[in-house]
């Protein structure tokens, strides 16, 4: 069976065919209305929710299908101690397909090794965020035409945006992908992206301070919402944040066809007089997931007699993971690691190099 844990779960080929599927669906939306009648998503989601959540909801019901699950942990069996296997053994008798999101790191990974139907990470802790990447590029090929040869600029929280990994995981991919860095120091990108991703794939990157200083240069700008609480004292986030704020000011600096997405919520990085200007691409963006959950939710069901190839990994004694969000450290799951660039181990569930 297949699963959609990681963006790099599906190949790039996958990946290009799901993005041109959506697209079919937005231009033939009535051929897809039948497709999945009778059959049922659940959405299992711990974590806080909007947009992610009601696109699901909307993806399955305009495939007219139907949709259970829970927004709230405390109202299931969780708040008794259920872990998630448990759950997702007991879910996966009544449904075809379950979408969950958690903040405990591969808690969706550790889910679709117990589960009997095809499980999509709606969104892991600050690991993964697979969904939202197939809508930015969707976006980026609706908004700009093509996904090659792109210049993205990457701006706010690079450090914990699980949107920001997936994205750059799946862009690694495109020929002549540059991404600009731009974070304060406290949010910069993890290493471990940088080595196991840029490095590997060629793919060039560089940091910068600020969003003016190279605005002119990127195709796109992608925004991410930078949470006061991350840094040390107010004044320090009060000393970096309007670097890190996109306003029309700055758009004069930008190309005419520069696309502005933005996973959402936004917390005052982009201002609402930004809004007007055709470049801001983020509230088409929100539509765009809509469609291609619709594209990978037919594409699993079609999927299903597959084998999943990736998340291979085993365990090494001696090592374990020390990130305590991850679910290793959670819920009763045995240390499992793969060897990265650098003959580094790392863990399958949520990426932290072994101790
Ligand atoms: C993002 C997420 O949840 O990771 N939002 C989303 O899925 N649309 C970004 C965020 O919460 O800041």
């Amino acid at each position: 069976m297949r699963h959609l844990i990681d963006p790099t779960d599906l190949t790039r080929q996958e990946t290009d065919e799901i993005v041109a599927l959506a697209q079919d669906i937005i231009a033939n939306g009535d051929r897809y209305a039948e497709k999945m009648h009778g059959k049922k998503l659940a959405t299992l989601f711990y974590e806080p929710s909007t947009r992610t959540r009601l696109s699901f909801t909307a993806a399955m019901m305009e495939l007219g299908g139907n949709v259970l699950g829970f927004s709230d942990a405390a109202s299931s069996s969780v708040s008794k101690g259920e872990t998630v296997e448990d759950t997702v053994r007991v879910v996966g008798n009544f449904v075809d397909i379950i979408a969950m999101r958690h903040h405990v790191e591969g808690a969706p990974l550790d889910a679709a090794s117990v589960s009997p139907v095809p499980i999509i990470n709606a969104g892991d802790g600050s690991h993964s965020h697979p969904t939202q990447t197939l809508t930015d590029l969707l976006t980026i090929k609706r908004e700009l035409g093509h996904l090659d040869n792109l210049t993205i600029g990457l701006c706010g929280d690079l450090l914990y945006g699980r949107t920001v990994h997936s994205l750059i995981k799946a862009m690694a991919r495109y020929e002549g992908t540059k991404l600009v860095l731009i974070a304060p120091d406290e949010l910069r990108l993890p290493d471990y992206i940088k080595h196991d991703v840029c490095d590997k794939f060629g793919m060039e990157y560089r940091e910068v301070a600020s969003i003016e200083e190279v605005i002119g240069e990127l195709d796109v700008l992608y925004m991410t919402r930078v949470q006061r609480e991350r840094f040390a004292s107010i004044e320090e986030y009060e000393r970096v944040k309007d670097c890190f704020v996109l306003d029309c000011e700055k758009m004069k600096g930008a190309k005419e066809k520069m696309a502005v997405l933005h996973p959402l919520p936004r917390v005052g990085e982009i201002l609402k007089e930004v809004d007007a200007d055709p470049r801001a691409a983020y509230f088409r963006q929100v539509g765009n997931g809509k469609f291609v959950r619709m594209a990978l939710i037919c594409r699993l069901m079609e999927w299903r007699d597959k084998e999943m190839t990736t998340h291979k990994g085993v365990a090494v004694e001696g090592l374990r993971c020390p990130n305590p969000k991850c679910i290793c450290n959670c819920e009763p799951v045995d240390y499992s690691f793969s060897l990265s660039e650098g003959d580094v181990y790392r863990c399958i569930y949520c990426s932290t190099q072994a101790e």
